[in-house]
C-alpha cells in the first residue's frame, strides 16, 4: 500500500493478468521438403526455427524434414550441417537431448532442381517417411528456399511426378520477392496455379509474423476508443518507417537487381500500410482479412511520372559510420557495380482515395545503412483549436500514436496535460505500453518464422499474401521502379551511411509543413 492508503496496483493493468488458455495446436504428422535446404535462409532461419519448435514440443511426434539441394551428402552429413546451423544461429541454448530427438527426423536428397530422377527419388522418400493421416492423405509442405528463377522448374517437376495433389495434401511456401513486377508475379501465379490451388499456396512475408504487426488488427478493432478517430476527420497524416542500419550484407547479386522498392516497399511496407488503413474485416479469417487488404491497395492513388519526381525520393548510401564503425559505400560493397543506379533508400507520399482516407497523406520511408534499426508507424492526429491556451502555452503538440514494431515493441500515445505548478502551461506526456515490460517476461515471443511455419502446418493462410494481393502491391510500386530505372540518378551516392537518408527526404516533408517523426 502507498502512504495515502491507495492500492495503486489495482489500477495498473500490468499486475492483473487474465488467464489466457493457450490455443490448442493440432498438427498432423507431416514431411517438410526444403528446396535449398543447405542455403543461407535454411541455415539462418528455417532449420534453427524447426529445431526450436521441436524443443518447445510444438511439432507432432511424427514428422520429417528433407533437405533438397544440389551438393552431394548423406543424411548423416546433412544432420551435421543442420547441427552447425542450430549452434550458430539458434537463439536457444543447445540441448543435447533435444537435438538427438530432432536430428532423427532429418533427411537429405541431393539433386538438381531440373532433374526428374531426383524428384522420383523424392517421391519414394515421401512415401516411406510420411504416414497417411486418417483421411488417407500424406501431409507435405514444400518450402522454396531457392532463388526465384528455380521456382517454375521445381513446380513443374513436382507436378510431373504427381506430388502436388491426389494422395498428397500439400502446401507450397514461397519466399519473397514474388516476381519482379506485376506482370512477372501474375505469370508466376499462373504457372504455380497449374499445379497448386490457391489454398495450398503460402506466400511468406516475415513482417506478418512479427508480434507487433499482428497486434495492429487487435489494437484497431478490439478497442472502441481509436476506431472512431481512425479517419480523415481526426488524422492529419500517417508515417511508416522501416529503417535499417544494416547494409546489403553479402546479397549484392540479389540487391543490385532488386533495390529497395522490391526488397521492402512492395511487401513489408505495403503490408503495414494495409493493416493500418484497411476497413474492419468481417471475421478473423484469412480471406476476410485478405479481401480488405486488396480493396485497400486498389484505392491507392496511382502515381504518374510527375508525381513520382515530386513526391518520392530515392537514395543510395555512401561511406559513413554506424555506431562508431566505418562502413563502405554501396558502390564499394562486394559484387556491386561502381556506377550502380540501385536505390537503397525510398521515401514517398501516398494517398488512399476512399471515404475513410481521402486527403490524408501517408508518408512511407525505408532505407539501408540509416542511423538506427527502427520500424514504426506513427499516427499524427489533427491539432484541436488551442486558442484558449494561446496566451499561456509554448508547447502545443498534436496527439500522436506510435506503434513501435522494432527494436522496441511498444504502443505510445502522446498527450498534452497541465504542467504542475501555479502557471498554466500545457505539457507533452506519453502513455506507454511495452510488450516486454508489461507482460513482465512471462511469455515467449515467437519469432516470425516460428509463427508462420506453425500457421502453415495448421493450414492457416491469414498471415500469408494471396495472389490478387501480391499483384495489387506490385501495381502500386511498378511505376516507381519503372521511372527510376529509366532515369539514372547522377546524384548517387546521396546520403552518408549512419544518417537518416538524403536531405531531399527531409525537404519533401518541410515543403508539406511536416517533419519525419524519427530523425
Ligand atoms: C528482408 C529484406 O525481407 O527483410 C532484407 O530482404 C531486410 O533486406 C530484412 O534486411 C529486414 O527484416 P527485419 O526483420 O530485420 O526488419
Amino acid at each position: 500500500m502507498s502512504p495515502d492508503n491507495v492500492d495503486y496496483s489495482l489500477m495498473n493493468g500490468p499486475d492483473r493478468f487474465c488467464e489466457v488458455t493457450p490455443e490448442k495446436i493440432d498438427i498432423e504428422p507431416f514431411t517438410m521438403v526444403i528446396f535449398g535446404g543447405t542455403g543461407d535462409l535454411s541455415k539462418r532461419k528455417l532449420l534453427p526455427t524447426l529445431y526450436h519448435l521441436c524443443q518447445d514440443q510444438n511439432l507432432p511426434d511424427e514428422f520429417s524434414i528433407i533437405g533438397f539441394a544440389s551438393s552431394k551428402r548423406s543424411d548423416e552429413e546433412y544432420r551435421e550441417l543442420v547441427k552447425k546451423a542450430v549452434l550458430e544461429f539458434s537463439e536457444d541454448t543447445f540441448n543435447g537431448e533435444c537435438w538427438e530427438r530432432f536430428s532423427k527426423h532429418l533427411f537429405y536428397i541431393s539433386g538438381s532442381f531440373e532433374d526428374e530422377n531426383a524428384f522420383k527419388r523424392l517421391s519414394q522418400r515421401l512415401e516411406e517417411l510420411t504416414r497417411r493421416t486418417e483421411k488417407g492423405l500424406r501431409e507435405i509442405i514444400y518450402y522454396m528456399a531457392v532463388a526465384p528463377h528455380f521456382l517454375t522448374s521445381i513446380v513443374e517437376r513436382l507436378s510431373f511426378c504427381k506430388l502436388c495433389k491426389g494422395l498428397f495434401n500439400t502446401r507450397l511456401i514461397v519466399e519473397k520477392p514474388f516476381g519482379k513486377d506485376r506482370a512477372s508475379a501474375a505469370e508466376l501465379n499462373r504457372l504455380i496455379a497449374k499445379a497448386f490451388d490457391e489454398n495450398q499456396i503460402y506466400r511468406i512475408d516475415h513482417y506478418l509474423g512479427k508480434e507487433t504487426v499482428q497486434n495492429i488488427i487487435f489494437f484497431r478493432f478490439a478497442n472502441s476508443i481509436f476506431e472512431p478517430l481512425w479517419n480523415r476527420r481526426y488524422i492529419d497524416h500517417i508515417q511508416i518507417t522501416v529503417a535499417e542500419s544494416l547494409g546489403i550484407e553479402n546479397r549484392a547479386r540479389f540487391y543490385e537487381k532488386a533495390g529497395v522498392v522490391r526488397d521492402i516497399v512492395q511487401n513489408h511496407i505495403m503490408q503495414l500500410l494495409a493493416l493500418v488503413a484497411m476497413e474492419p474485416p468481417i471475421g478473423f479469417e484469412a480471406d476476410y482479412i485478405r479481401n480488405e487488404k486488396v480493396k485497400m491497395y486498389s484505392t491507392i492513388r496511382p502515381l504518374d511520372k510527375e508525381y513520382i519526381d515530386t513526391y518520392t525520393v530515392r537514395g543510395q548510401y555512401g561511406a559513413g559510420s554506424i555506431n562508431g564503425k566505418e562502413v563502405v559505400s554501396y558502390r564499394d560493397e562486394r559484387d556491386t557495380s561502381s556506377s550502380s543506379n540501385t536505390p537503397t533508400f525510398f521515401a514517398g507520399k501516398f494517398y488512399i482515395d476512399n471515404w475513410r482516407w481521402a486527403g490524408v497523406p501517408f508518408y512511407l520511408r525505408t532505407g539501408k545503412r540509416l542511423k538506427k534499426r527502427i520500424s514504426e508507424i506513427s499516427i499524427h492526429f489533427k491539432q484541436p483549436p488551442l486558442k484558449m491556451f494561446s496566451s499561456t502555452c509554448e508547447i502545443r503538440e498534436p496527439n500522436l500514436l506510435v506503434l513501435g514494431i522494432q527494436p522496441r515493441e511498444s504502443i505510445s500515445l502522446h498527450l498534452g496535460v497541465k504542467h504542475p505548478g501555479i502557471g498554466n502551461q500545457l505539457y507533452p506526456i506519453n502513455m506507454n505500453f511495452h510488450y516486454e515490460r508489461d507482460f513482465q517476461g512471462k511469455f515467449h515471443f515467437p519469432l516470425p518464422y516460428e509463427r508462420l511455419l506453425l500457421d502453415c502446418m495448421k493450414d492457416d493462410q491469414t498471415l500469408f499474401a494471396r495472389q490478387d494481393g501480391i499483384e495489387a502491391m506490385w501495381a502500386v510500386v511498378d511505376p516507381i521502379n519503372e521511372r527510376w530505372e529509366n532515369t539514372p540518378a547522377p546524384e548517387f551516392p546521396n546520403y552518408s551511411a549512419g544518417t537518416w537518408g538524403p536531405e531531399k527526404a527531409d525537404e519533401m516533408m518541410q515543403k508539406e509543413g511536416r517533419r519525419w517523426h524519427i530523425w
